[in-house]
């Protein structure tokens, strides 16, 4: 695969995005032993709705060959990496309930530095500049203000509450449902 093709993809899209700190990529299939090691925490899994703990190597491979290889934007997720740490978390996106929707996660000792505000910007900005996509759904479990407070400062606001399952703690959490739309996003970045 030339360097060209790595960067942009057969479609043209850039599948790397790199930010004052960071640089997204392609996640790999040789990164599925620090996904697990960084997933298998339940400060980490136990905030998100579909990672079970423990979480192993096998977990891994079940959704990341996919990864690396779509070229469909709406199902993609990018690497979150440091050039001192190697990678730290995810930051992607799937065809939710509603619509389109972003997740992420960092690994806990990454957490408190800002690195998710930097990445979610780069990355909710790949997503509108490459989809037609008006509108992005989110949210969190009601106890995640981190979370919360960086989609507020996106400009995501609160469209209801539901109740959704969570793996890790095996039992459905009250979830704050969120939705950003475009106009929006670019208002908050400007
Ligand atoms: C939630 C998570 C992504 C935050 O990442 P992070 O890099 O620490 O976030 P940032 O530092 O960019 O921003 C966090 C913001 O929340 C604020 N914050 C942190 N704890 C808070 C709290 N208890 N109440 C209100 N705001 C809080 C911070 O002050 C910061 O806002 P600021 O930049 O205006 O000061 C990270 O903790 C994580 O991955 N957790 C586990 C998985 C997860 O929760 N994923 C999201 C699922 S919806």
């Amino acid at each position: 695969m030339s360097a060209l093709e790595r960067d942009f993809g057969p479609s043209g899209l850039p599948w790397t995005i790199e930010t004052p700190r960071l640089v997204l990529r392609r996640p790999e299939l040789a990164d599925a032993e620090r996904y697990a090691q960084l997933l298998n925490n339940f400060a980490v899994a136990g905030n998100l709705a579909r990672v079970p703990l423990p979480f192993t190597v096998d977990d891994t491979r079940e959704w990341l060959p996919e990864k690396t290889r779509t070229l469909n934007p709406r199902e993609f997720g990018f690497a979150i990496t440091t050039p001192q740490d190697g990678l730290i978390g995810n930051v992607g996106f799937h065809e939710g309930r509603f619509g389109p929707d972003i997740g992420y996660w960092l690994g806990e000792p990454y957490w408190g530095q800002g690195y998710m505000t930097e990445a979610v910007i780069a990355a909710i900005k790949w997503f509108f500049d490459n989809t037609d996509a008006d509108i992005l759904y989110s949210g969190v479990f009601h106890f995640n203000m981190a979370s919360l407070a960086i989609q507020f400062k996106l400009g995501f606001v609160e469209t209801g509450r539901s109740q959704i399952f969570c793996v890790a703690r095996d039992r459905e959490i009250e979830h704050i449902d969120t939705e950003l739309s475009r106009e929006d996003f670019e208002a908050s970045i400007a």
